[in-house]
């Protein structure tokens, strides 16, 4: 075997080679197990031959690994220039999650009772006929009553009608002076429309202490009012119903679109509806162990899917539900 050919052979293959890639079938070639170069070495009986061989294949290797370690140079070199990241370029933007409308309107609710100094009360949404019509001094044959109107799970229990229960548990469990708030589920049977849905949301307020009047009352929804409507909304109180309040009133905020003057949101009124309230009914404390003669108390009961329609003026409440980012992503 020419070993002077091979070499300069091997090395000239070396010099040839323009990636990390190609040297590495070079080193395959020309040093391998299968080399003509190693085969050669095996079989090497002489000294002399071994000796050639030897030399060759140092010198091989050496132009081998100096080539690819000036190879791997450069290549590391033309990523370093070419795969430039231009940290200042500006990115997509990250979206981020929000709060769904009804959970932002439940906490302003509770932030504006928390800075009056209520606290925030937990109610359930299985309920007894014993709090939810019982204790709220709902007549025998009250519509409510009827599973027509009302969601049942057996003759005791059903699915809460509205968050008053919680004002007869409250007041159950401890004494005046009472001042809190209750959120939360309530249901209905009633067909899904542009304005009703068999399940909803509510606000409960409870006071209760000596000396509280119809004047706490409108004051008190006058500033949730305007918190929740704007500082700049007029009020207004106009007699109703409860079974559980007595006078019962319906709190009205000023049409925030027409500003009073009269247009579709407010029916040409000039008011919107927003909810109930009124002063405790003395059968409400007789039935809780309160003294009606030294307590007093004012109770109200707003949904939440009413204010967030009126405060952003969409005309179907369904939209609440569907989840619809579009929709959803205003808030
Ligand atoms: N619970 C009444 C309703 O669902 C609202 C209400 C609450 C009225 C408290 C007066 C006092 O319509």
């Amino acid at each position: 075997m020419d070993v002077e050919a091979l070499q300069r052979e091997a090395l000239a293959a070396v010099a040839a080679a323009s990636s990390v890639d190609e040297i590495d079938v070079v080193r395959v070639d020309y040093l391998g197990r299968k080399s003509a170069l190693k085969l050669a070495l095996r079989e090497v009986r002489d000294r002399e031959t071994g000796i050639a061989l030897n030399a060759a294949r140092v010198t091989i290797e050496q132009a081998v690994e100096s080539r690819t370690a000036e190879l791997e140079r450069a290549e590391l070199d033309r990523r370093l220039t070419g795969e430039q990241v231009d940290v200042t370029l500006p990115v997509d933007a990250y979206r981020r999650g929000r709060l769904h409308l009804i959970t932002q309107i439940r906490r302003e609710v509770e932030d504006v009772f928390l800075g009056l100094g209520y606290r925030v009360v937990d109610g359930r949404e299985v309920e007894t006929t014993r709090y939810n019509f019982d204790g709220l001094n709902f007549p025998a044959g009250h519509p409510a009553r009827s599973p027509l109107h009302s969601l049942f799970l057996d003759e005791q229990r059903v699915l809460r009608t509205e968050t008053s229960p919680s004002q007869v548990r409250t007041m159950e469990a401890e004494q005046p002076p009472i001042y809190m708030v209750s959120l939360g589920r309530v249901y209905r049977r009633d067909t899904p429309d542009a304005t009703h849905s068999p399940i909803f949301h509510q606000v409960e307020g409870l006071a209760v202490d000596e000396g509280i009047t119809l004047g706490d009352l409108t004051g008190t929804l006058d500033f949730l009012l305007r918190a929740l409507f704007g500082a700049d909304r007029g009020t207004e109180f106009r007699t109703h119903y409860f079974p559980f309040t007595e006078p019962s009133i319906e709190a009205y905020v000023s049409c925030h679109v027409c500003d009073g003057a009269g247009c579709t949101v407010c029916r040409h009124s000039g008011w919107i509806e927003v909810g109930g309230a009124g002063m405790v009914d003395p059968a409400v404390f007789e039935f809780v162990g309160y003294d009606p003669e030294r307590y007093t108390g004012f109770a109200f009961g707003w949904g939440l899917e009413r204010i967030a329609m009126l405060r952003h003026e969409f005309p179907d409440l369904r939209e609440l539900w569907r989840n619809d980012l579009r929709f959803t992503r205003q808030f």
